[in-house]
């Protein structure tokens, strides 16, 4: 099997002047997970250190730069999942926590559960020796300007979330609206994972929960399917079981990858209102990727050539 991934870098109303920034961010995941791939490694440590990576980056929205909830604070979660054996991490609520991708995967390898949260995850990932940074290490200046902009909004009366007003989209917010980072693999041995984490929405309350940790919504991995990872308004996700549904359109209706992720994510936003997007590897190594939200970054390697794009019906084509 020819090894493929593909990654996002969030849905949402991307300004152009962040643009750059998610670009480069996602050819810097492609590049860092399809060598595990290239060397024979797994579609897990691929889709894992692809997460990591964005983790680190402040234009993606989790780890450094995720952005905060009304109190000011990251709340970060996450999930991982692997296609042949059906087993899943999933961590919400952590706290001053670089990787939730790599707590996510303790849960899965190093538990007999499958979702922690909250002070339990902070304890397990103690336990796991994983680093708790100083509080607030991760709140960085654009996050800062983005709840600010969150609540000069509310105070004006503006929309929120995801249904801004003309007025309010004409401002160069850097606000973020549900962005998510993913990434998913198959490996030579046919092997699918997927793995997504978040810090949510700029002004959620505290301890809310989205969409990216929790499997058929953010996530799903399944070899005799595909996987799907998904991004954007994360209460319209979850209510539509996103990722799940393009999985069942595989199966069932036997769509490939593309037209499956398609029409329904299309569906979702046409019925729900609320936009994001997802992208998808079928077992046959079909690649989709979609989006109802103005724009998504997302690429993907596949043989030679890096294919990627943000903006909506654009696609770039790169020769490795
Ligand atoms: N899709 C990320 C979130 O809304 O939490």
């Amino acid at each position: 099997m020819q090894p493929i991934l593909i990654v996002q870098g969030g849905a949402g109303d991307i300004t152009d002047s962040r643009v750059p920034g998610k670009l480069t961010g996602i050819k810097e995941s492609l590049r860092v997970g399809i060598k595990i791939l290239e060397n024979g490694g797994s579609s897990l440590d691929a889709v894992e250190e692809a997460v990591r990576s964005m983790e680190l980056d402040e234009n993606f929205n989790t780890g450094y730069g995720a952005c905060l909830n009304t109190d000011g604070v990251v709340e970060v979660e996450a999930s991982i999942m692997d296609g042949k054996s059906l087993k899943s991490g999933c961590v919400t609520l952590l706290q001053d926590i670089m990787h939730p991708i790599s707590v996510a995967r303790k849960v899965m390898e190093k538990t007999n559960h499958t979702f922690i949260g909250g002070e339990s995850a902070m304890n397990f990932a103690r336990t796991q020796k994983f680093e708790v940074l100083p509080q607030g290490s991760l709140v960085t200046e654009n996050a800062k300007i983005a709840l600010e902009e969150f609540k000069e909004r509310q105070r004006k009366g503006l929309d929120t979330f995801f249904s801004r007003t003309e007025l309010d989209k004409k401002q160069e917010s850097v606000g973020e609206l549900g962005e998510t980072v993913g990434a998913v693999a198959i490996d030579a041995n046919g092997n699918i994972a997927v793995a997504t984490s978040t810090g949510g929405m700029t002004g959620k309350i505290p301890g809310r929960i989205g969409d990216t940790p929790i499997l058929g919504c953010g996530t799903y991995a399944d070899n005799e399917i595909g996987g799907v990872s998904t991004t954007g308004h994360g209460e319209t996700i979850m209510r539509f079981n996103l990722a799940q549904r393009i999985l069942q359109r595989i199966s069932y209706k036997e769509e490939n990858a593309q037209k499956a992720t398609e029409d329904v994510t299309m569906e979702m936003t046409k019925r729900l209102v609320g936009t994001g997007g997802a992208i998808t590897i079928d077992k046959k190594g079909d690649v989709g990727v979609y989006f109802t939200s103005k724009r998504m970054a997302w690429g993907y390697i596949k043989g030679n050539q890096l294919v990627y794009g943000i903006n909506q019906g654009e696609t770039f084509t790169e020769d490795l």
